[in-house]
């Protein structure tokens, strides 16, 4: 059998809206949402083994794995599966025999950060409602809205040299057990991933009354859903190419762990992380950007910052004086430092690879998911807008699956949520620019929809709620 290419959506669409590929996957999600909720192919039964509040759950639902390590390999196989079940209804229906589950690259051209046009058209073209338009997502983001560069930047995965880390952040997020949620996102889940599930979603509502994408109970509900995770497993991919010491765990606690799935006649089925590492040869699938050789890519568009990782246990720099809450219009907080941390840190911010400095943004507590995301910067000055102060710019703040955390589910039990952001390169940036006192960090949080509408002016903003956040502190190793 020839291996399936992973096609560009865009690409795809280039065509014209209908063009077949998109056509043939909003057919066979029709048919997969008409079939019965106990048939293991139906789209609510694959969405729920994603997340579901409906009860009692089979023992296979809830199963994605987030904030920890398992993330990656286990939505490579989830899509897999989901892939394999969709194509069954292709074929059936005749469709094109070389239709594979498409991604969404909305991060290498503007253009293309809007959701592409099948996921946003009212009907198909026999007049019939269109499956792949969701209205459970942010009003503005269906009317064509774009995702912001700062929403879907991957360069704050792409530049993490390390898989895993018991503590600290790495791309693929923290070593654990086999867990529902967790915190200790890995970084391209946490950016671009996350970030693109809230600004797509919105503001989620309970059990799935709205914001879909924002709520990984209801997200996989949402065709775009897939496309999303299409393009975060070919980022993966991507990641290994920029090599500089990149390699996935050769750990046997990551390699062997088995995760349960269904195949397209609904039989049981399972898999392990060692059973998807090369997506050619183990599952017969490549992306159209994958390289032909390895000497394709021996000029990294990326390049790693800080040099490469050290497992070291973290060290403390400074704390912040206390709690925070985070309100429609953002908030801020001074980090104090300690004369001697001040010293320490003074050298950090002058020194050389390989030390990196981290944000953690923690003890995380929402009484429900706020809607909003926010944009981070450090000793933003007062004047400068935030849009135009890059050099200042962290990362963002987002929410997605804190209720999880909040409420216990998924084994974190109740634990607060925390982010965590290599700032190394703009704490040297802003040292070179002699903008840093070590002894005084301003760290600021500026309400954003995630799109490019601005969110005083959005419709689909409401009003946030608050956020509160437990601590900030700035640690290194
Ligand atoms: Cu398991 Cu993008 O979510």
């Amino acid at each position: 059998m020839a291996t399936l290419i992973r096609r560009d959506i865009w690409a795809l669409e280039a065509s014209g809206t209908w063009d077949p590929y998109s056509l043939a996957y909003a057919s066979a999600v029709r048919e997969m949402q008409a079939l019965p909720d106990a048939d293991p192919r139906s789209w609510s039964y694959q969405a729920a083994m994603h997340g579901t509040y409906v009860t009692p759950a089979q023992t296979d639902w809830n199963g994605c794995q987030h904030g920890s390590w398992f993330f990656l390999p286990w939505h490579r196989m989830y899509i897999y599966w989901l892939e394999r079940i969709v194509k069954s209804f292709v074929d059936k229906a005749g469709g094109p025999a070389d239709w594979s589950l498409p991604y969404w690259n909305y991060t290498d051209d503007p253009a293309h950060a809007s959701l592409p046009p099948a996921f946003r058209e009212p009907t198909l073209p026999d007049g019939s409602v269109n499956p792949l338009l969701n209205t459970n997502r942010r009003s503005t983001m269906n009317s064509g809205a774009a995702l912001t560069s700062r929403t879907t930047s991957t360069q704050a995965a792409m530049s993490n040299a390390l898989f895993s880390d018991p503590v600290q952040i790495s791309f693929g997020g923290v070593e654990t057990g086999p867990i529902h949620f967790n915190n200790g996102f890995g970084g391209l889940e946490d950016q671009p991933h996350n970030q693109v599930h809230d600004a797509v979603g919105g503001k989620p509502t309970r059990n799935c009354a709205d914001g879909w994408m924002s709520d990984p109970n209801c997200a996989a509900q949402d065709p775009i859903f897939y496309l999303h995770h299409s393009n975060i497993d070919r980022l993966w991919k991507r990641w290994l190419d920029l090599g500089q010491s990149r390699s996935n765990p050769t750990n046997p606690v990551w390699l062997n762990q088995v995760f349960p799935f269904y195949d397209e006649n609904g039989g049981q089925t399972t898999m392990t992380p060692a059973d998807v590492l090369d997506t050619v040869k183990n599952l017969n699938y490549a992306y159209d950007d994958d390289p032909v050789t390895v000497a394709a890519v021996a000029a990294p568009r990326i390049v790693p910052t800080g040099g490469p990782r050290r497992v070291v246990k973290p060290r403390e720099v400074s704390a912040s004086t206390g709690p925070m809450t985070l309100g429609p219009d953002g908030g801020a907080a001074t980090l104090l430092a300690a004369p001697e941390t001040a010293a320490a840190f003074e050298a950090l911010a002058a020194g050389e690879p390989p030390v990196h400095i981290y944000l953690h943004i923690q003890d995380i507590h929402v009484a429900e998911h706020p809607g909003v995301l926010y944009e981070l910067f450090l000793n933003l000055p007062e004047k400068m807008s935030p849009a135009e102060a890059d050099d200042h710019y962290v990362g963002m703040l987002n929410f997605f699956g804190l209720s999880h955390a909040h409420h216990g589910m998924g084994g974190a039990d109740a634990s607060p949520m925390e982010h965590i952001y290599d700032i190394t390169d703009v704490v040297r940036r802003l040292s070179k620019a002699g903008a840093w006192d070590p002894k005084e960090v301003t760290v600021k949080f500026i309400p954003s929809s995630g799109t490019d509408v601005d969110p005083g002016n959005d419709p689909s903003m409401g009003k946030p709620a608050e956020v509160h956040v437990g601590q900030i502190r700035i640690t290194y190793d």
